[in-house]
């Protein structure tokens, strides 16, 4: 008997379906996409329905603001009181986060924004530059070891990218990756899509590191835009590759399909 994989769902209507239930537990998952294509609200509102399952998540933002991510959720209609949301902005701060973690009875997302890392790294010789790497993975060591963190998000692997200049980057992100795999969470690196969509990440060499692609994208329809979504790759996974097109409404992701052009 084939032995069952647990899986971590994607809480996307008609989505999880397509992929035996879920992302894989453990699974690096770059999900890809053009600008504006909801790949952080994607991935929070996995985070989301996880704390309310009563999990433990972490997300770490290095584009928006917690209060801009704040606003977005808020506006997009999540509950974020049903869920103990938990701001480290001082990462001196953070054994107080770990600790309001491990006490709640409620699930917990915990936020990491550029601001606190970028606080952190003022007190680190200039010309380090990995310290923003470094205080990245010191965050996921500590959460993980100390919390029951199960899911981690990074927004985004483009913005490292800038803030840290690789010298070596295929090395670097071969490490990066094995970092990744060894803390053993269920991690979406983001990762900006340019516009001609040429390439789902910026070396290539993430295509084949990572375990799982998603694909997000804007796709002019006549004179509309339509939401897609489909799986690129998805390994111990029988998946359905089939592009399907996203919506969002009454706080639910929804991916619908039927073979046909998507309703207008
Ligand atoms: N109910 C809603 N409330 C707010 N935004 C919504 C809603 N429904 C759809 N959106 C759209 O979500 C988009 C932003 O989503 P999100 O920030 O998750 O995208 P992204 O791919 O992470 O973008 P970026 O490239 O800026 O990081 C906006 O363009 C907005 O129009
Ligand atoms: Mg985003």
């Amino acid at each position: 008997m084939v032995e069952e994989i647990e899986r971590v769902k994607t809480y996307i209507q008609g989505f999880d379906e397509a992929l035996q239930g879920g992302i894989p537990k453990g699974h690096l998952i770059l999900i890809s996409g053009t600008a504006g294509s909801m790949k952080s609200s994607l991935t929070f509102n996995i985070l989301f329905n996880e704390a309310k399952a009563g999990r433990v998540g972490l997300y770490i933002s290095l584009e928006q603001s917690y209060d801009s991510m704040y606003k977005h959720f808020l506006n997009m209609g999540m509950n974020l009181d049903l869920i103990n949301i938990q701001h480290i902005n001082d990462l001196g701060k953070i054994d107080e986060v770990v600790n309001a973690t491990k006490s709640s009875d409620k699930g917990t997302i915990v936020v990491a924004d550029m601001g606190c890392i970028r606080k952190e790294i003022k007190d680190i010789k200039v010309g380090d530059n990995k310290s923003w790497l470094n205080v990245i993975k010191n965050i996921v060591k500590k959460v993980k070891m100390e919390t029951a963190c199960t899911n981690f998000v990074l927004d985004s692997l483009s913005a490292l990218y800038t803030l840290s200049r690789f010298e070596a980057p295929r090395v670097e992100l071969f490490y990066i990756f094995e970092f990744l795999r060894d803390m053993g969470l269920t991690t979406y690196l983001i990762s900006e899509m340019p516009l001609d969509r040429s390439k789902y990440s910026q070396y290539e060499i993430e295509d084949f590191l990572a375990d799982g692609i998603i694909y997000l994208r804007l796709t002019p329809f006549r004179r509309n835009i339509v939401r897609e979504i489909s799986i690129v790759k998805m390994r111990a996974t029988d998946c359905n590759n089939d592009v399907f097109s996203l919506e969002f409404k009454n706080a639910q992701f929804s991916a619908l399909y039927g073979g046909q052009n998507p309703l207008l």
